[in-house]
């Protein structure tokens, strides 16, 4: 019989059951629900609401439940509605009555709040801490390469010089921000629902003070309703997991392309690279695939939390039940992903030489051209248009704006001479972008001060 049987007169439907259970996929918060009981029964013990004896009694047993699981002595059983029935059945099953005080001055509702929120809350810990490494590797990768030129991109034209430090350090940015949204909503979501019961709170006389200094939180949740039906940090969660993974597909698609033959910026690792079970040439970029078609799905998963929470009337619906899939997909699926992005990433060779060809290739250094006619007295939009035109000259003979003589040049415009080639040099233009957040090495070294001091306080 299920637990709630004093008021039916018939066993639950297998189908009914089935359906209607979790436990497949909330049995993973099996820790966070004891540890969440073992709060709340120290909590009944402290305030008289149960005998200090029989409260110690319930906590040794659900510790004993804890390392049973762990050792895989106790098996979940699958025929319990959800984790919460499960462990609460099984403290019974081995204490008897005593088991049945644990759960006064509670409910479910109350207690898969609290379980989820302290599963999320130490998931997203560990994805803080990934993110960190991956911004570690950036900035050891970028200072490789301060001096790397190669052509920065508009609409995936080839536009102005930058070097691959200044563009690692980009990536730097986003994941910080990632970081940094992260940790403004685990202090948003860190206050404790349990003690909301049901729905509107106990006439038993709990200190939720206490359980929520056992367990970590900030404060207990100032109103019951809310405290049982909050989602909105499973949402907020998810959001910010899904700007993760869109940073994490545009460098993917970087590296899907860049290790192409038509880029070749880049020469994947062998173990971090697949071959085709046809063609024995293939060496293929799987990994950023994967990352850049995940995040598909990680999207799909806020949409799927947004929707279930559309118009729900308060408080407790069981539509929330389907909460837990969504955000556990979308916690995992990161991790794996910058899992595997990480080492992908410092095992990558980046082929400067290739890069600098296209680099010089792209007449990228046309706008520091017109800029050699500006500081000779040209207004900019005239300068603008000779230049153009140059390029299209360069274009038409098979010539770059390095390989066009001074004469050629001359007859465009009488201004030129020959130090426009010092001047058009790609290191030169990246040099001289000093300005903040431009790509000369110095401001990039300046910038990854910046980041390493981050990295300090965020791990
Ligand atoms: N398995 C449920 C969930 O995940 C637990 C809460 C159920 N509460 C209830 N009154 N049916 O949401």
């Amino acid at each position: 019989m299920v637990m709630w049987a004093g008021r039916f007169k018939k066993d639950i439907d297998k189908r009914t059951n089935d359906f209607n259970s979790s436990i497949r996929f909330d049995k993973r918060m099996y820790k966070q629900d004891i540890t969440g009981s073992i709060a709340h029964a120290t909590m009944l013990g402290k305030c008289n609401i149960i005998d200090e004896e029989e409260s110690k009694k319930i906590i040794t047993e659900l510790k004993n439940i804890l390392s049973d699981l762990e050792s895989g002595k106790l098996d979940f059983d699958m025929n319990s509605e959800d984790i919460h029935m499960f462990i609460e059945g099984e403290l019974t099953r081995r204490i008897g009555d005593t088991g049945k005080r644990l759960h006064t001055a509670r409910s479910r509702n109350d207690q898969v709040a609290l379980d989820l929120r302290l599963y999320t809350r130490e998931e997203i810990e560990e994805i803080i801490h990934l993110l960190n490494e991956l911004i570690g590797e950036l900035v050891n990768m970028a200072e490789k390469h301060y001096e790397t030129i190669m052509p920065g991109y508009t609409h995936l034209q080839r536009a102005q010089p930058i070097t691959l430090a200044h563009y690692f350090m980009a990536y730097a940015e986003m994941f910080k921000r990632d970081i940094l949204r992260l940790k403004d909503a685990l202090k948003r979501m860190n206050v404790n629902p349990l003690g909301s019961c049901a729905l509107a709170g106990t006439t038993y006389n709990i200190d939720r003070y206490m359980t929520s200094e056992l367990l970590g939180f900030d404060s207990p949740c100032l109103n019951s309703l809310d405290g049982v039906s909050d989602r909105d940090y499973a949402i907020e969660i998810t959001s910010a997991l899904s700007i993760i993974m869109m940073h994490m597909s545009r460098i993917s698609e970087e590296f899907v392309m860049w290790s192409s033959h038509e880029f070749k910026f880049i020469e994947l690792d062998d173990a971090f690279s697949t071959g085709s079970s046809i063609m024995p040439q293939k060496k293929n970029p799987d990994i950023t695939e994967l990352i850049r078609g995940k995040s598909g799905r990680v999207y799909g998963d806020l949409i799927s939390l947004l929707t279930m929470m559309k118009s729900l009337p308060l408080a407790y619906d069981k539509d929330m039940q389907e909460d837990k899939e969504a955000i556990f997909d979308a916690m995992d699926n990161v991790k794996m992903c910058l899992y595997t992005f990480i080492p992908m990433f410092a095992s990558t060779t980046f082929l400067k030489d290739n890069m600098l060809k296209a680099a010089k290739k792209g007449f990228i250094n046309a706008t520091d051209a017109a800029d050699y006619l500006v500081k000779k007295g040209m207004p900019f939009r005239t300068a603008y248009k000779i230049i153009g035109s140059i390029v299209a000259y360069g274009i038409d003979n098979d010539k770059t704006l390095d390989t066009i003589t001074v004469s050629e040049y001359k007859k465009f415009s009488e201004l030129f001479d020959e130090d426009i080639y010092e001047y058009i040099d790609l290191l030169k233009a990246v040099n001289d972008r000093t300005a903040i957040g431009g790509p000369s090495p110095e401001t990039v070294k300046k910038h990854v001060q910046v980041i390493k001091e981050f990295l300090k306080e965020s791990n």
